[in-house]
């Protein structure tokens, strides 16, 4: 069984970002701007934007932070975006998800720049993607299918089941898995699934994306199979530091004593989602300059 190594895979892909990076500086005297706006204080949405910030800062990036209170009204919100969309020296745009209630999120993501877009969460690169046309690839299904390569298995063939339909996650990593470069099978399973396990244990790769924890056990799964952990869950722990650990989806200790290789949390998924970020970043940035 092989745990696989999301730090060490992200840390070969951002050296060589960075590398890029200063390429584009040298040959064009652009320096990538990725813009970060956090509405709220949402701890986790917190911890996520903080991380986002520090590794495009250790690209060689710049990084701008725009922190708003939670109450900010919306046509705000969509005015800072259209100021982004304007400035030369911002290159990518990112507006955390959630956004608080009184927020419309389709009329924020609607508002953001498709060339300035690296999350690939507007319509239109959601499209390009989906008739795989050039676009901004999302970021963690792009770096889900990046580990899957990684761990050393080929794609192509094999039977995904993927759990959970979110359109940051679920469609669009069932989308990426079945165009022809990858060219599996997938099955997309969700909330409204009977019997999950019928499909799971027909499963070569299993990726989940369901948002709560013990969503997969080793019981569910075909002896060999990949098992990516999307999940970030946080369970109260009174012998941490903080209070609470973080695990994923899966129930790691069953599903590792069957599974052939397996991400852990934290240390698999979440370190590919800001690679593939700074990846899209760098992009926007070169065909700015083109
Ligand atoms: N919330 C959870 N994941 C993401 C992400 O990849 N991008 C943004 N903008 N918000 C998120």
């Amino acid at each position: 069984m092989k745990v696989i190594d999301g730090k060490a895979l992200a840390a070969s892909l951002r050296a060589e970002i960075a590398k890029g990076v200063e390429e584009l500086k040298t040959a064009k005297s652009v320096t990538p701007g990725l813009a970060v706006i956090l509405v709220g204080d949402n701890p986790a949405s917190v911890s996520y934007v903080t991380a986002k910030e520090k590794a495009c800062r250790e690209a060689g990036m710049a990084s701008r932070e725009v922190r708003l209170p939670a109450d900010t009204p919306e046509a705000d919100l969509l005015a800072l975006v259209r100021e982004l969309n304007a400035d030369p020296a911002v290159h990518g745009i990112l507006v955390q998800l959630p956004l608080p209630k009184h927020i419309g999120e389709k009329n924020v993501i609607d508002a953001i720049a498709p060339e300035k877009d690296v999350d690939g969460f507007t319509p239109v690169n959601v499209g390009r993607m989906m008739i795989g046309e050039e676009c901004f690839l999302p970021c963690t299904p792009h770096g889900i299918v990046k580990l899957i390569e990684f761990s050393g298995m080929d794609i192509a063939g094999k039977h995904a089941v993927v759990i959970g339909r979110s359109n940051i996650v679920g469609k669009p990593v069932a989308a990426l898995l079945s165009r022809k470069e990858t060219n599996a099978t997938v099955t997309l399973c969700h909330t409204g699934t009977r019997d999950l396990a019928h499909f799971t244990r027909q499963a070569d790769i299993v990726v989940v994306a369901a948002g709560r924890a013990g969503t997969l056990t080793g019981d569910m799964l075909k002896p060999g199979a990949t098992v990516i952990d999307v999940g970030v869950n946080r369970i109260e722990d009174p012998s941490r530091p903080r209070g609470y650990r973080l695990v994923g989806d899966a129930d790691f200790d069953s599903c590792a004593a069957v599974a052939g290789a397996i991400t852990p949390v934290p240390g698999g998924v979440g370190p590919m989602t800001i690679t593939m970020l700074l990846w899209n970043t760098l992009e926007a940035a070169r065909r700015s300059a083109r």
